[in-house]
């Protein structure tokens, strides 16, 4: 393939989307991880798998980063997952520390690449890599809003019993429980779900959006989702790969859109061949617009956080 992607973390997500980047045939792909054996191992074997799945992505492992050198994009899903009762927040110690050691090295062997971060707390680990890359804001991109919406849309679908093909969701944010989705922008073949379902129905679909996250673990109880997120994270990928300039909700670095300054905030964006073409700015209610404010004060406190944590 003549693009290359290398997913930091060879556990459920990474190697997940490692999967799904293969099997598109989007990349050649480098699993990095710390413990020895687990990425090759799990290269080994989905490469193995490549004769029966019929495509010619190279898979390789390593736990040196010599091997990610020149990736045209790098996905990061390095750190600890979320246990059962845990919030994403409780996370942010440990894995703001593992961002910080993995960017340094990332950027050293790649520094034109485009950073996709999957890590918890996501805003947070966003602002991590950003500070620690010191690339362009467009090059570092959190995926959080196509993993929400998606959750949506899975919801209006079996709310409505049409096909996920014919849903379109839109959920703003920070990637918590503060994330503000968007009901008047979400669709059923362009009709507003608000015309085809009671509030009540639509309350109760965003309030599950908004623990999509914290429902998985609860099942799961010793990790969190993997497979949706392990997509998410693909869907944004391809876009910057192929150039498709996407629109898709991702958390990008605002400096003054949306009002909302020096922050990682879920917005929609284009993605091409450069990351984040632009930041779109869409029409707010002023409930929506007080929701994503609120949104934007939780991901400023744990901003504040890691602030202190550094210090
Ligand atoms: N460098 C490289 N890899 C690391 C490092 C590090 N410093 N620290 C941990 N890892 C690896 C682990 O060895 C493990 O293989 O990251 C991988 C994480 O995989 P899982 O534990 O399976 O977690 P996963 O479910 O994939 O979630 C990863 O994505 O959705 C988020 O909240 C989730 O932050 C978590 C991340």
């Amino acid at each position: 393939m003549d693009k290359k992607v290398t997913v930091v973390g060879a556990g459920n997500v990474g190697a997940t989307a490692a999967q799904r980047l293969a099997e598109k045939e989007l990349c050649d792909v480098v699993l990095v991880d710390i413990i020895e054996g687990v990425p090759q191992g799990k290269a080994l074997d989905l490469s193995e798998a490549a004769p029966i799945e019929k495509h010619d992505a190279h898979l390789t492992g390593s736990n040196d980063y010599e091997a990610s050198k020149g990736s045209d994009v790098v996905i990061i899903t390095a750190g600890i997952p979320r246990k059962p009762g845990m919030s994403r927040d409780d996370l942010i110690s440990t894995n703001a520390g593992i961002m910080k050691n993995v960017t340094e090295q990332i950027a050293g062997m790649s520094p034109d690449a485009v950073l996709i971060i999957v890590s918890n707390p996501l805003d947070a680990m966003c602002q991590v890599a950003f500070d620690t890359s010191g690339f362009p804001k467009q090059r570092v991109i959190g995926m959080a809003g196509v993993l929400d919406s998606a959750r949506f849309r899975a919801f209006i679908s079996m709310e409505l019993n049409v096909s996920v093909e014919n849903t379109h969701a839109f959920v703003l944010g920070g990637h918590g429980d503060t994330m503000v989705p968007l009901p008047r922008y979400s669709t059923v073949a362009g009709i507003p779900i608000t015309e085809l379902l009671p509030k009540d129905r639509i309350d109760a679909m965003v309030e599950r959006t908004a623990n999509g996250g914290a429902e998985i673990v609860g099942l799961l109880k010793t990790g969190s989702a993997y497979y949706a997120p392990a997509s998410a994270a693909v869907e944004m990928a391809e876009s910057i790969l192929k150039d498709k300039k996407k629109i898709l909700p991702c958390a990008a670095y605002l400096e003054g859109e949306y009002g909302i300054n020096d922050l990682f905030i879920g917005v929609p964006v284009k993605l091409g061949a450069t990351g984040i073409e632009e930041v779109i700015q869409i029409d707010l209610t002023e409930e929506e617009n007080a929701a994503l404010q609120k949104s934007a004060a939780a991901v400023q406190e744990l901003k504040e956080l890691l602030k202190k944590l550094k210090s």
